[in-house]
């Protein structure tokens, strides 16, 4: 039997390693659809799964990877047939069942969702797990009553996979959108993606009172933590913040007064969501979320190179998103 590259996680005495091995069709996890993988990204989840750093996987081994675009080889449901362009996310791919980070992907057919007309498949796998998040959190936010005339919107983690997708996103839109970053050397791709202003974390005094100056009235957060804590702060009276992230810390000290005095909401947001919710979203990304600069978001790394890229993604060391692209 042929043998195709992937990167399986192994654990032992409780630590976590990730290889590049050789892989069989017999060995992966089973489903009816058999996908040859052209593009998956890597993901913040993914770096904390193939570094160890984060308890991500609920099995091992397991092969890494919450996203894969490419192309059914073979399916024994009769929606999919060889040759339609699809994407796979989230579900417990990379988590549970052997993941995107394989040049062959075999999933259960529910997993799957058809390339939207008009998009490519790079686009798609471009666009990833993290793009998917930030049009689910706008469309959120949307739907709690933001609109391009409520005011500024910021974007923290701004030049991470969610964070960029988001910025270009929220610029289609109209909305006046404040990157918020921690990059000065990455002011230039910020505004290139459409942030009106770039904000530097190191600039911005976080303060301690319950209720700091009124300045947003929309948020998306990649961040958590403090940050999180400051935006709940700085919101003008009923803003909406999508809190998705944990990139800079898991805990939210806040009080009341924001969501009593300013009527602040703050949306969680699980991009684990159900199928129907999952097909509205992608509808948005393919019309009028439809990013824009996405061949600046994206850069093409092998499967050899996914180990060392997720140390960086975990080190906040990249801007835009590391695409691996198979052959
Ligand atoms: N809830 C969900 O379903 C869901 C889905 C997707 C992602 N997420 C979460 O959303 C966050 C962003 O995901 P992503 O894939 O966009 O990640 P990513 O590409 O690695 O970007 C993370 C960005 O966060 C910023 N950051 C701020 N403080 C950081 C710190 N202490 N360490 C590392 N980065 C820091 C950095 O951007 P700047 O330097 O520009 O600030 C970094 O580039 C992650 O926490 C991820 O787990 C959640």
């Amino acid at each position: 039997m042929s043998t195709f590259k992937a990167v399986r996680v192994s654990q032992d005495a409780g630590k976590a390693s990730s290889a590049l091995v050789d892989a069989t069709l017999d060995e992966i996890d089973a489903g009816e659809v058999v996908i040859a993988a052209r593009y998956s990204s890597i993901n913040y989840k993914d770096a904390l799964a193939v570094t160890g750093r984060g308890r991500i996987m609920t099995r091992f081994p397991c092969i890494a990877g919450i996203d894969v675009a490419g192309v059914v080889e073979a399916s024994s449901d009769a929606r999919f047939r060889p040759g339609d362009e699809v994407f796979v996310q989230g579900f417990g791919l990379g988590v549970s069942h052997d993941g995107g980070f394989s040049e062959r992907v075999r999933v259960p057919a529910d997993w799957v969702i058809p390339v939207p007309p008009g998009m490519s498949l790079l686009d798609a796998g471009t666009i990833g797990v993290a793009g998917f998040t930030a049009a689910l959190a706008i469309h959120l936010l949307e739907h709690n009553g933001l609109t391009p005339d409520s005011g500024k919107v910021l974007v923290n983690g701004a030049t991470g996979g969610c964070g960029s997708i988001g910025i270009d996103m929220l610029a289609r839109r109209g909305y006046h959108v404040v990157a918020f970053t921690g990059k000065a050397e990455s002011r230039g791709y910020l505004k290139d993606l459409g942030a009106a202003e770039v904000w530097l974390r190191s600039d911005v005094e976080l303060g301690r009172k319950p209720l700091e100056k009124s300045q947003f009235a929309g948020a998306l957060d990649s961040v958590g933590g403090e940050q999180l804590s400051w935006l709940t702060r700085s919101m003008q009276e009923n803003g909406v913040i999508g809190a998705f992230g944990n990139a800079g810390g898991a805990d939210l000290a806040t009080s009341v007064f924001p969501f009593i005095l300013r009527g602040v909401r703050l949306i969680g947001v699980n991009s684990n969501a159900p199928m129907a919710v999952r097909q509205q979203v992608w509808a948005r990304i393919a019309s009028d979320l439809k990013p824009r600069n996405l061949a600046r978001v994206g850069f093409p790394i092998a499967i050899g190179q996914v180990i060392e890229h997720c140390e960086l993604s975990i080190a906040g060391r990249v801007q835009g998103r590391a695409i691996v692209h198979y052959d």
